[in-house]
């Protein structure tokens, strides 16, 4: 089975055909993804928070990215693999995120990287498209800006807001991004962009109509217990079982009742014996 493409990403959008996306930060979760036949795997700075226990993506650095992007990459032969670039590792120049998003894919082994912005950043997409490295789009409420936002709100209710996504969209498009998220974005706003641009959108948190959806795996397996973002869902709730399990462990090895001889090994009684007499 040879891998997806950004062709056939494009010809998913062309034939109407919805995208899944997602994240995944490790070797067995991305396995797992695979083997659902995801086409996209993000491996998304989320991880700062959802891994790594930070407060926002910010303090995520590029190693911490092609640490984690490497197990991905080594569990996926089929799905695309997309690395986010962390903040402040492209905003600089165009030569940085040049030298940055090469080491996602060079050394971690990804096939694409996703960065945040609109216009501002637009040079560096083309850059980094007219070297090889396609590149997905991140508007609306992009993560790495939460100081600037202040929360994680939704963007674009009001006419400039809307109109400067839309315009960031189809920069980014003529850019030559191959797709764009679109983060926490009200669903009318994601559907008209979506109408207005060529390139695939997916949507976190910004309605049905965009040509995919991305999700946070630890949201959608219910990881964690104390927090549920209102633009996901739970499809288990892992979290409860993890737990369950855990403590079930704990209780056997307290009471003795686990290891049994079905998880032991035996060995020459006659060996042992020789030994005791030695000691
Ligand atoms: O880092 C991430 O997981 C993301 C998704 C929320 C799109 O950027």
């Amino acid at each position: 089975m040879r891998r997806i493409t950004i062709k056939d990403i494009a010809k998913m959008k062309s034939e109407g055909t919805k995208i899944p996306m997602i994240t995944a930060y490790d070797y067995t979760t991305a396995s797992l993804a695979e083997a659902a036949e995801i086409p996209i795997i993000l491996v998304g700075d989320s991880l700062g928070m959802v891994v790594m226990g930070y407060d926002s993506t910010i303090p995520v650095t590029l190693e911490d990215m092609i640490h984690h992007t490497k197990m991905v990459s080594r569990a996926s032969k089929w799905s695309f693999v997309v690395a986010d670039l962390p903040f402040m590792t492209y905003q600089i120049n165009k030569d940085q995120a040049m030298a940055n998003a090469a080491r996602l894919v060079q050394e971690g082994g990804a096939q694409g990287v996703k960065l945040e912005g609109g216009r501002d950043i637009s040079p560096s997409v083309n850059k980094l498209v007219r070297n090889g490295i396609p590149v997905m789009g991140h508007l609306g409420l992009t993560p790495q800006s939460i100081n600037t936002f202040g929360g994680y709100s939704i963007q674009g209710r009001a006419y400039e807001d809307a109109e400067t996504l839309l315009l960031d969209s189809l920069d980014l498009q003529n850019a030559g991004a191959f797709a764009i998220v679109l983060e926490l974005v009200p669903e009318q706003l994601a559907a008209f962009i979506s109408e207005k641009v060529s390139i695939p959108t997916i949507g976190i948190g910004a309605g049905p109509d965009c040509d995919g959806q991305v999700q946070v795996v630890n949201d959608l397996l219910g990881l964690d217990k104390n927090f549920i973002p209102r633009h996901a869902k739970q499809y288990t709730t892992l979290s409860k079982i993890i737990e369950e399990a855990f403590i079930s462990y704990s209780t056997e090895v307290k009471h003795k009742t686990f290891p049994t001889d079905q998880h032991s090994a035996t060995m020459d009684e006659r060996i042992l014996e020789r030994l005791r007499s030695k000691y």
